[in-house]
């Protein structure tokens, strides 16, 4: 089992990495000295697999648990569930010293998360995904919270969990489209962050589209590590922490106009983040050649790289952007790459630009 720690102060946890860990839930938790009465959230995919071994771990360890089930999907991940939650968590008799386990992909994890963010204004909350985007990235950080009809994750909070337990089994039972739209948040990490893991992933995609048990540990592991060395130092987006948003701009501003039904995230934030590098190419100097790497590796990846949208669909999409938190005084910041590894945020994009590039612009045209 690998461990990746993420350095905040007393608010610090643990990360673990390995198989089989869906059964080790309750030894963990017990580590933490919560108190008995517990919730475990889950969706309607994930619960029929791995509940009752969650479950059994925690009543084994002294716990006790309720399971609450939520449909799985995107359009969840809203307040009318939170509500639903609170309910059961009431009926369950849920104390001060209680816990959340949230079990399941970034919707659960997110929607769980703020739960326990507010629920007696704070009960722990541990994080258990079962999906690689969940593993490499929301279940990390603290970013809690669930969707409006007028934008993604306009209603959250910062609320770190104890631990994250990222059990490399459940991957096995995930389909093959949401393995691939967590590959979208890897190669995220590559971009922003990490040349040396881009071009290892360049090197080792067929074995992670194999699921190869090896290659993914130390691929999840390097990923996590990136996001604790950037939450770390920035736990509330100040600053640096806005690289991690690198193609999520345009991404969310996909997933909203298409009402969460047609993209999976991953997928609008590979989009996205093809559109975001043919804008370095333009504002920050990202050589085109990087910009051909980054599409084919998304495109090897089995990923959507192109944004086809005709005049109507553009500015449906340009009015969602602007309600994204990312806009600051009015204005809409970037992510930009300056090169494969290294990104700079807090970009203005002039609306020309942003619109040539949406109307698909070839990164040289006009240069
Ligand atoms: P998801 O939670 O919808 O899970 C994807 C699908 O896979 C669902 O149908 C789920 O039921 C199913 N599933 C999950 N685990 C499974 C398993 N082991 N076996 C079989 N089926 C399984 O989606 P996701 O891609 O995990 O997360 C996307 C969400 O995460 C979005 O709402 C996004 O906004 C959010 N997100 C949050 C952060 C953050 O920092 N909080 C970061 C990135 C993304
Ligand atoms: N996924 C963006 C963040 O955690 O900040």
């Amino acid at each position: 089992m690998r461990t990746v720690n993420v350095p905040l102060g007393p608010r610090s946890y643990s990360i673990r990495i390995g198989p089989g860990l869906c059964s080790r839930v309750g030894q963990e938790c017990a580590r933490l000295g919560l108190g008995r009465r517990c919730a475990v959230i889950s969706d309607s995919n994930v619960a029929p697999r791995y509940a009752g071994v969650v479950e059994g771990s925690l009543r084994a360890a002294g716990f006790e648990p309720c399971v609450m089930t939520i449909p799985a999907g995107e359009p969840s991940k809203r307040l009318r569930h939170v509500e639903a939650c609170y309910d059961r968590l009431a009926a369950h008799r849920l104390e001060r010293k209680s816990f959340v386990a949230a079990l399941g992909g970034g919707v659960v994890g997110d929607l769980a998360g703020f739960v326990a963010a507010t629920y007696l204004r704070g009960v722990a909350l541990v994080q258990v995904p079962t999906t690689l985007l969940a593993q490499v990235d929301s279940s990390v950080g603290g970013k809690v919270g669930v969707n409006l009809a007028a934008g993604k994750n306009l209603v959250g909070a910062f609320y770190q969990p104890g631990v994250v337990l990222c059990d490399l089994d459940t991957l096995g039972t995930l389909p093959d489209r949401e393995y691939r739209a967590g590959l979208a948040e890897v190669i995220k990490y590559g971009i922003i962050y990490d040349a040396a893991l881009f071009r290892r992933l360049e090197r080792d995609l067929d074995r992670l589209l194999d699921r190869d048990p090896d290659t993914l540990a130390q691929v999840i592991a390097r990923c996590c590590q990136i996001k604790a060395e950037v939450v770390g130092q920035d736990e509330t987006e100040g600053g640096l922490r806005a690289i991690l948003n690198f193609g999520h701009t345009i991404g969310h501003g996909l997933e909203a106009i298409s009402r969460y039904g047609k993209y999976l995230h991953g997928e609008a934030i590979a989009m996205g983040q093809v559109a975001a590098a043919r804008l370095s190419a333009r504002l920050t100097g990202l050589p085109v050649r990087e910009v051909e790497r980054i599409r084919a590796l998304f495109e090897r990846a089995g990923l959507p790289t192109a944004v086809r949208l005709d005049r109507r669909q553009r500015e449906r999409l340009l009015g969602a952007m602007r309600l994204d938190k990312k806009v600051s005084a009015g204005e809409l910041k970037f992510v930009l790459a300056e090169r494969v590894g290294r990104v700079r945020w807090g970009q203005a994009v002039p609306q020309l630009e942003l619109e040539r590039v949406l109307a698909g612009g070839s990164p040289a045209e006009g240069d």
